[in-house]
């Protein structure tokens, strides 16, 4: 999704908002452009493509000279990605310049009355509505003209304003899309997400909606939807400056496979005490636990994946019933959630647009919500009635890793957390699987240890065509999860199929060489994964299995093993994962795609 950021302060603008923008690139974008009072006028420069491109235009910003300036990445929406509809945009006279991540529903209403009042458009973008609109209010005080702005505009907007008029402050305001502020010792910052500012500031202060935040050259301050004043507190970013980076690595999504052992740790940690399994956050007594007749897990993409493992392990061990769905369908299926419902919504960013819509259907219907989230502060976060962070620190490769074994982690916490407060489990198994659980960091790293072997293998599948992941019960939520990491990253055609399934009418794809990947950690379904082996084998398929260290008969039936650490069957998925991880990472690296930035996929996808 778009980018954001916004500086003041004494330094060069220009320099500093490219920079921001290149921490913003794993959002996704398709233009980017920047503006900055050169002391007499606004000065735009915009570009299609990469932020080089805008770099190159500007001469690394040295070309805008100005010490206060707005900047922004596109990803477009409402028109084609070109230099037009790329931001910022101005009003007809360039005295106000603005940057929108977001989208304004009624811009076509708004648009159409202000072409009425003779206003000219420039591109086809619902923001320049927004600047037109900011003209036609603007009567010399920029906060009365913000705020009849957000009076007038329906949808998700985060904002970066300029008024020539007032070139001694940049403001900026809030609704339903990120924004944050932070205080540097030589000026202030605006920018849609935190590593666009770690580098000048660990300060930062949360927008929260339809609040606008004011910054001068030595000031910060903060208005509610009224334009009243109000007070905030700001928060300290403990993430080393190097989390935002690539420390190293030659990939985000290499240095973030690599981090799962401490994220898992970092996740598990501060809820085990004294062998027991405590989760503060959650603000619920054992009684209301008990009180749970059914829980809805609801979220998108990998995170939905995470879900489909959760059904199993919170049936399985604390025999609630668990129904999951895809938030995109859960907000419009009109779902019955009954008295004892327990809504979960689980989200790296927090701010996935469909994630948002599902918690605040489940909210108004008066049922409990949680949220599994990232990132701190993100909507879902705050709206949520409970949340339980994940902390995998910042994610910034857009196919995820490590904040997805984060909430798996998290989910196996309350389910086990649920079964031993509803007596589903005895302490002597709950203490068995706390060992399990506690043992997984370093099985991760095991198993990332064995990457050269999965290279070698990886790269005789770089000019595959298809791919089938299966497996059964937990294994198939593997294989979903497995599936969407090659094709995401590399553009091979995958799918996954829970394996009994897979001759019903897939098995006429298998072909004389068609790799099939075969997850089978479930003891008790391991037979019966076997057989399904032997059928794809028999069609001509090149089999790769992925089971637990033991199970050597599967050498049998495969033509290549991947074995894993013994765990709990409840847990295999934590590492069942992890190869499959390194076997999309470097079938991408082989086929020369752009490994952290796939084509039309954003990191966070903010919009429906
Ligand atoms: C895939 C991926 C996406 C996200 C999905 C939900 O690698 O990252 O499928 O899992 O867009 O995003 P969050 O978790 O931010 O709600």
């Amino acid at each position: 999704m778009c980018g954001i950021v916004g500086y003041i302060g004494e330094a060069q603008a220009a320099p500093i908002l490219l920079d921001g923008l290149s921490k913003l690139e794993y959002r996704g974008y398709d233009s980017a452009g920047i503006a900055v009072y050169d002391g007499t006028d606004i000065q735009v420069k915009k570009a299609t493509g990469r932020l080089k491109v805008l770099n190159e235009l500007t001469h690394d910003g040295v070309t805008m000279p100005g010490t206060l300036g707005i900047g922004h990445t596109r990803w477009a929406t409402h028109g084609a990605p070109t230099d037009a509809n790329a931001h910022p945009h101005y009003n007809s006279t360039e005295t106000i310049a603005v940057v929108h991540n977001g989208i304004i529903e009624n811009y076509l209403k708004v648009k159409k009355r202000l072409l009425e009042k003779g206003y000219v458009f420039q591109s086809d973008t619902d923001t320049e509505v927004i600047a037109h609109l900011l003209d036609y209010y603007y009567k010399g005080d920029p906060i009365e003209t913000i705020t009849k702005l957000m009076l007038r505009l329906e949808g998700s907007y985060a904002l970066g304003i300029i008024f020539k008029d007032h070139a001694d402050v940049l403001y900026a305001v809030r609704k339903d899309s990120p924004l944050i502020v932070g205080k540097a010792a030589e000026g202030s910052l605006i920018a849609s997400d935190v590593p666009a500012v770690l580098k000048y500031t660990r300060e930062v202060y949360f927008i929260q909606n339809e609040e606008i935040a004011v910054l001068s050259r030595d000031d910060i301050s903060f208005r509610n939807v009224d334009g009243e004043p109000i007070t905030k507190e700001s928060t300290t970013i403990e993430w080393d400056i190097n989390a935002a980076e690539k420390g190293g690595y030659e990939h985000f999504m290499q240095k973030e496979m690599y981090e799962q052992p401490k994220t898992v740790r970092d996740t598990l940690s501060p809820r085990l005490k004294d062998g027991r399994i405590v989760i503060e956050e959650l603000g619920m007594t054992d009684d209301e636990i008990r009180g749970i007749r059914k829980i809805h897990i609801v979220a998108c993409g990998s995170a939905y994946h995470t879900r489909v493992t959760a059904k199993y392990v919170f049936e399985g061990l604390a025999r609630i019933p668990v129904e999951v769905d895809l938030a995109s369908e859960f907000r419009y299926r009109n779902p019955i959630l009954e008295e004892g419902a327990l809504v979960i919504i689980i989200s790296q960013s927090g701010e996935t647009a469909d994630s948002l819509a599902a918690l605040r259907e489940a909210r108004s219907r008066g049922v409990k919500t949680l949220g599994i989230v990232n990132v701190v502060g993100s909507s879902i976060a705050r709206e949520a009635d409970k949340v339980m962070y994940t902390w995998a620190g910042p994610e910034i490769a857009v196919a995820t890793t490590k904040a997805y074994s984060a909430q798996l982690i998290a989910q196996y916490l309350l389910a086990l957390k649920f079964a031993q407060v509803r007596g589903t489990v005895t302490e002597r198994e709950c203490a068995g699987m706390i060992g399990d659980l506690k043992k997984l960091p370093e099985q991760i790293e095991l198993l990332l240890g064995s990457k050269e072997r999965i290279q070698r293998f990886a790269n005789r599948y770089i000019a595959a065509k298809d791919v089938f992941f299966i497996g059964r019960g937990i294994d198939y939520a593997i294989s979903l999860e497995g599936s969407l990491k090659l094709k995401e990253i590399s553009y091979i055609h995958s799918e996954a199929y829970a394996a009994g399934e897979l001759k019903h009418g897939t098995i006429s794809l298998i072909e004389e060489g068609t790799l099939v990947a075969a997850v089978a950690t479930q003891e008790d379904l391991y037979k019966k994964t076997i057989s399904n082996i032997v059928e794809v084998r028999t069609r001509g398929a090149f089999v790769m299995a992925v089971t637990n260290t033991g199970n050597t008969e599967i050498e049998k039936a495969a033509d290549y093993v991947i074995y894993i650490p013994q765990t709990n069957r409840y847990f295999t998925n934590s590492l069942a994962i992890i190869p499959l991880q390194l076997f999309s990472y470097y079938v991408s690296v082989g086929r020369g795609c752009d490994v952290d930035k796939p084509r039309n996929l954003a990191k966070s996808v903010t919009v429906e």
